[in-house]
């Protein structure tokens, strides 16, 4: 042991000191608030300032024994006393050396001890110096890494040479607990001293690692669980998408499933599967998925390989083309022919029907019919307005929403890919800018080129070949040629009141009836009455008219059997009125009496052929020729034509010269509304414009059509069929025809034939020995 300290004796007040220890060397503020402490300070002030700063054992002892308070504390000067509201007392106190406490002296208002004071610093050797630097170094180490002591403080406790003062200010600064310090304090030996603050740093700085450990412990355990959060909302992530995934790989397999039951041909095949692999690889959420998976899903589901047997029983199909249509003699045959035919020779290509006539003559009703005698599907494609070559043909994929066309469609909702097709309306299309219908139209009904046809949507060859194709029109006039070309046209003409007599009988009213939910008990028709409707209340080559006043007489008697059960109707003449209001109609819409300048010719037009009643009217003028009603170009021409044959012939006609000169002529056509024209009205025109200029009535019950040229030749005319249903419609008896057409008159029905007379013209001079009245003068 090195040399002893200094040692000497004092009295002096003791202050108890709770939780804080005092190092010599040290400068602090301590808050005193208990009376005998208070009184110690007073009483240490009065006299050398110094005070013994002793530390209690407990900090929670108010009235600590000499037990209960450490032996060894330190002396200090009283630097500073505050006085502090509510009584307590702040002084600044200033450590000077150790002391140890030999006897407690008994006083009443503050507590005294006698001390022995230990003074001095011990002096320096190699083994102090040596444990200094360690201690001076461990020290800075520590408040490197405890980051609570100023790093000033390294600067000062570097500076400090004596071994004692050196432990006693790390000690202090140190955040040790009370009985580590206390230990520090009694260790007078300052060789022990140093060994001890050593050995205190190391554990300090042992336990500051640790903090420093636990703290990244923490750190990383609150790292981790934030990083748990986020893989974790991560993973939900990816299981959504590896659902997807599953999800993607059922609906890949489904349709890998399909295309193998499907039976495609092979390059709709390599197609499909290129496109489905394409689809494996787009993110489901990519919109371009979407497109992919509605193709395959609509091109998997088209008729590739599914076909319906042909019925080919001819007399089971006749039977049936005749349960649906009444007449129509010629379509059926046809249609008999090519089941006969298909019946032979199995790989003959189908024909294109194209059925010709007027509206509501049953020409999509005999497609539907045609479907039926085969056993085949129906499938019907209305071209009425169709004008662009898209919704025939489709959309290229590349456009949004793209679709696939109408054609294609239709296989798809048949469901086999021989269906009869009905292409209704052939010459309603209309061309534009964006493409004519028409030529992507002649790829689907050319035999030779419809069994690839290609969609612009689908990009794959599709085979048309084995679809029977029936087109239906209302005049083959506006049937691009090409189409025309293409296909058999089969006509067919207006029914006369005989047909649509036996139509209402056998299958209208029927029809009807059963429609309207009605027993034949309900409701009957007289013959007279559906005459009556067929005469004065629809004015129709077809028949769909007529349906429809039959349909709004069951329609009322279906009311009155809601009433009563037991109604039962008898369409007649006299009750008709109350079912379908007055006639429309006036029949017989010929003239009631000859008149002058007043002549009849017959029309033929898309629905049917009609009356055309042509009026000439001469007033005061200078020989204009004026003409009024919509006329076309065509018809104003044969007016011309007409007009200088009468000229010519004025001599003849015994029309006064001044008359030609002196007289404007005025051409009417009523129903002015209406546009017409064509040729065939010549005649009519020339025999109006002769009565008018020689005043000679001309013959009510006289109708007439042919073309003329200037010198009075009559020319052939289309038609003849439907004008002369129209004439017999119409109550006419003498119908004047150009000769050539001779040969039509055979097509005309036979009861229609025998009710009217034909009077065959080859010139105008006969027309008007036939029309005109015979005069007095004659
Ligand atoms: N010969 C017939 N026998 C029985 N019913 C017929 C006959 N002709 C037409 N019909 C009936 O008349 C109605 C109209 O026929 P449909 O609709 O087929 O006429 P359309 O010729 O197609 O006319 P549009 O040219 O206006 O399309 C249908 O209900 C049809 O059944
Ligand atoms: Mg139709």
């Amino acid at each position: 042991m090195t040399q002893q300290n200094e040692i000497s004796y004092r009295e002096l007040p003791i202050l108890p000191l709770r939780g804080v220890l005092v190092f010599p060397y040290t400068i602090i503020h301590l808050d005193v608030g208990r009376k005998k402490s208070i009184n110690a300070i007073e009483e240490a002030m009065l006299g050398s300032k110094e005070i013994f700063l002793a530390t209690q054992k407990e900090a929670q002892n108010d009235e600590p024994d000499e037990e209960d308070i450490y032996e060894v504390g330190t002396v200090a000067e009283i630097r500073q006393v505050l006085k502090m509201p509510g009584g307590t007392m702040r002084v600044l106190v200033e450590g000077l050396h150790r002391g140890s406490i030999k006897t407690y002296i008994k006083h009443d208002d503050y507590m005294k001890v006698s001390i022995e004071e230990y003074k001095g610093e011990n002096p320096k050797n190699a083994e102090i110096e040596a444990l200094m630097r360690t201690v001076v170094y461990q020290f800075e180490q520590y408040v490197r890494m405890s980051k609570k002591i100023p790093p000033e403080t390294v600067v000062s406790v570097v500076a400090i040479e004596e071994p004692g003062r050196l432990t006693d200010v790390i000690a202090s600064h140190l955040n040790l607990r009370i009985p580590e310090k206390q230990k520090v304090l009694e260790l007078r030996d300052v060789n022990q001293r140093l060994n001890y603050v050593c050995e205190i740093l190391a554990k300090e700085m042992e336990v500051l690692e640790l903090e420093r450990k636990i703290n990244i412990r923490v750190r990383k355990q609150m790292e981790k669980t934030q990083k748990e959060y986020y893989l974790r909302e991560q993973m939900k992530a990816i299981q959504k998408e590896l659902g997807d995934k599953d999800e993607r790989a059922s609906e890949v397999e489904e349709l890998r499933e399909r295309i193998n039951k499907t039976n495609l041909p092979p390059d709709a095949l390599e197609k499909i599967n290129k496109e489905l692999e394409r689809l494996e690889k787009i993110p489901p959420a990519v919109a371009e998925a979407v497109v992919v998976r509605n193709y395959l899903d609509w091109a998997l589901s088209l008729p590739w390989s599914i076909e319906t047997r042909d019925r080919l029983d001819l007399d089971l199909a006749e039977k049936i083309l005749n349960e649906d249509h009444y007449g129509l003699e010629k379509p059926k045959q046809r249609i008999l022919e090519y089941l006969a035919i298909r019946k032979l020779a199995k790989k003959m290509k189908g024909p294109i029907l194209c059925l010709v006539g007027p509206p509501g003559v049953g020409k999509t009703s005999l497609g539907k019919s045609v479907a039926r005698s085969l056993g085949r599907k129906f499938v019907r494609m209305s071209l009425g307005g169709l004008r662009d070559e898209a919704e025939i043909r489709g959309h290229r994929r590349t456009y949004v929403g793209s679709m696939p066309g109408r054609v294609l469609n239709s296989i798809k909702q048949a469901g086999s890919r021989n269906p009869v097709f009905l292409l209704d309306e052939i010459d309603k299309m209309t061309m534009d800018f964006r493409g004519d219908p028409a030529s992507a139209l002649l790829e689907v009904l050319d035999p030779e080129q419809n069994n690839t046809f290609s969609d612009h949507y689908l990009e794959i060859a599709f085979d048309l070949s084995k679809v029977m194709f029936i087109t239906t029109a209302n005049s083959t006039h506006n049937i691009p040629r090409p189409l025309l070309d293409r296909m058999e046209v089969i006509e067919i003409s207006g029914y006369t009141e005989e047909d649509k007599l036996h139509i209402a009988v056998e299958y209208l009213v029927p029809k009807q009836i059963k429609e309207h939910g009605l027993k034949n008990s309900n409701i009957t028709f007289s013959e007279k009455a559906l005459r009556k409707i067929i005469r004065e209340y629809t004015r129709e080559a077809g028949v769909r008219n007529m349906e429809r006043q039959i349909a709004s007489i069951c329609r009322k008697v279906a009311r009155q059997v809601v009433k009563d059960k037991n109604t039962s109707v008898n369409i007649t003449v006299s009750n008709i009125n109350k079912y379908l209001g007055t006639e429309k109609f006036r029949f017989g819409a010929a003239e009631k009496k000859s008149q002058v300048g007043v002549t009849t010719g017959l029309a033929w037009t898309e629905s049917g052929g009609d009356l055309l009643s042509i009026e000439v009217a001469l007033t005061k003028g200078k020989g204009r020729l004026t003409l009024t009603g919509k006329l076309g170009d065509v018809m104003k021409e044969s007016a011309q034509a007409g007009l200088t044959y009468v000229k010519s012939k004025a001599d003849e006609l015994s029309i006064n010269s001044e008359m030609l000169e002196k007289y404007d002529v005025h051409i009417h056509v009523p129903e002015g509304a209406i546009p017409k024209d064509g040729p065939s009205a010549g005649i009519t025109m020339a025999t109006s414009l002769a009565s008018a200029m020689s005043g000679i009535p001309v013959k009510n019950d006289v109708a007439m059509t042919g073309e003329i040229t200037l010198r009075g030749n009559v020319l052939p005319i289309g038609g003849l069929k439907e004008k002369a249903l129209a004439a017999h419609r119409a109550g006419i008896n003498t119908i004047i025809l150009p000769a050539e057409n001779k040969k039509d008159l055979e097509e005309i029905p036979a009861n229609v034939r025998r009710k009217i007379k034909f009077i065959l013209v080859s010139h105008m001079d006969e027309v008007l020995l036939a029309a005109l009245e015979k005069t007095v003068d004659n």
